[in-house]
């Protein structure tokens, strides 16, 4: 499945259908023709960014190049050529558990012209996306969202939440470990090598992450045409000989009058155990003529606010950030392991026909689940979302019951939330 040739795969008849029958065109379009430079810029246009440059549109062009490119076409337009709707998509790894990925069918890009908004062309465009993963073998699809509002309809749950933290520093003196390994500054030029190198070895520590790719990490450094804060990006390595333990990037903006106050906003920290984590925040946090640091994409459970000396000083929001969608039940609770026994007839209700059934879901003393269609009477119900949503542990089963979200009786819900307890709690660290 990791080596499905995203490219290869052919457009969904069903979607073509439907929006053949609003007079719209499906088509893929090519990322080496003419045809990506409109693409390119119906997405940015969708996104409310500006016209992109033909530096940007070349850079692109090559970040994008493992992606398969669907738009749809309004023919009868002023200008036909320029897609009405846009997603992209590819093959990335997920890390389901520590030390172990599974691929997922990664979508983004998405995006409807608003002069062709609320007719359908989003919904045509992602169920076609999950039609054609799951035809290729996909258990799971997933993306990140800019609106939590959208994407739970088509099956998605949001399965791994993310920290954004706004810390006060000069509230907080330093209390936690001091590693004895050095600082040293990177060169723009060599970060994104070094990004991907470190992010590649520890990836698979957590699960909720994702593989990254050379454009993301020429993003993070600053390094792509258009990037207003590009000449602010710092970068910072820990390390204690040889390659970067930790990685952080980083920028300074000015904040109001007092000079001794600045914000220094996290673009990126990436960091292989305890010592770096802690070295290179406390580089953050003790920064001269630094008041404020702001991250986002932190761990839900950051352990940050244990190493300063006041919990007060910071802010958190925890926002939901990788979104799953499960394809195929049983190959999707097989990506981990689990922390309780269980045997459970659960129900999955999915509109979209994909995890619909009842499961007999029992996980032995190994921890491994054995999942097989039953006629027994469903002891949990759920939607495919909710599912979904605790697959890797980030969400509790016994909360999204209280929601509504999981009917089931008390004992069934607590052996559920017994079993899928995380090892670790999920994070993803980047976008895609
Ligand atoms: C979000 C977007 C892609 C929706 O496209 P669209 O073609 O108008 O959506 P559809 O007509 O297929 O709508 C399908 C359903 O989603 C709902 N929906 C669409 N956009 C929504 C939004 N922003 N918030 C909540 N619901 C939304 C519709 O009401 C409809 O609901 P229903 O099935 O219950 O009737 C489009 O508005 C857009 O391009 N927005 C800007 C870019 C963006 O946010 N992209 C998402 C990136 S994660």
């Amino acid at each position: 499945m990791a080596d499905v040739d995203a490219h290869s795969l052919p457009l969904d008849p069903t979607s073509a259908e439907q929006l053949a029958a609003e007079n719209l065109e499906y088509a893929l379009v090519a990322n080496d023709g003419p045809g990506f430079e409109v693409f390119h810029s119906a997405v940015s246009r969708g996104f409310l960014d500006g016209e992109p440059t033909t530096e940007q549109i070349a850079d692109s062009r090559v970040a994008l190049s493992p992606r398969r490119l669907t738009g749809v076409f309004d023919r009868d337009a002023i200008h036909p050529e320029v897609p009405v709707g846009t997603v992209d998509s590819w093959v990335t790894e997920l890390t389901s558990e520590p030390g172990r990925t599974v691929p997922v069918w990664a979508i983004s890009g998405v995006t409807v012209a608003p002069t062709h908004r609320r007719r359908g062309i989003a919904r045509a465009m992602l169920t076609g996306e999950l039609r054609t993963a799951a035809d290729a073998g996909f258990a799971l699809a997933g993306l990140t969202v800019s609106e939590a509002t959208i994407y739970g309809r088509w099956g998605f749950g949001p399965a791994v939440f993310t920290s954004d933290l706004t810390i006060d520093t000069r509230r907080v003196q330093w209390t936690g470990r001091r590693p004895q390994g050095r600082l040293d500054f990177l060169s723009q030029d060599e970060l994104p090598d070094a990004l991907a190198a470190l992010h590649e070895r520890t990836r698979r520590q957590r699960p909720g992450e994702a593989a990254g790719w050379p454009g993301l990490w020429r993003r993070m450094s600053g390094l792509r045409p258009g990037d207003d804060d590009a000449r602010k990006v710092r970068a910072v390595a820990y390390r204690r000989t040889g390659e970067p333990d930790g990685i952080l990037v980083y920028s300074v903006a000015e904040k109001g009058e007092d000079g001794s106050r600045q914000e220094l906003r996290i673009r990126g920290l990436f960091t292989a155990d305890d010592d770096a984590y802690a070295a290179l925040w406390r580089f953050a946090i003790e920064h001269d003529l630094v008041g404020t640091v702001v991250a986002t994409l932190q761990p839900a459970d950051s352990p940050i606010r244990w190493m300063l000396s006041d919990h007060r000083a910071v802010r958190e929001t925890r926002t939901d950030h990788h979104w799953l969608r499960i394809l195929d039940v049983p190959r999707a609770l097989g990506i981990r392991s689990y922390a309780a026994p269980l045997d459970l007839a659960v129900r999955v209700e999915d509109p979209l026909g994909f995890a619909e059934g009842t499961w007999r879901v029992a996980v032995g003393e190994d921890g491994n689940a054995t999942v097989t269609p039953t006629e027994d009477a469903p002891e949990v119900t759920l939607g495919a979302s909710a599912l979904a949503s605790i697959l890797l542990g980030g969400v509790r089963p016994d909360a999204l019951a209280t929601a509504g979200g999981i009917d089931g009786d008390a004992v069934s819900v607590a052996a559920l939330t017994r079993a899928f307890a995380p090892a670790v709690t999920p994070v993803l660290s980047i976008w895609y």
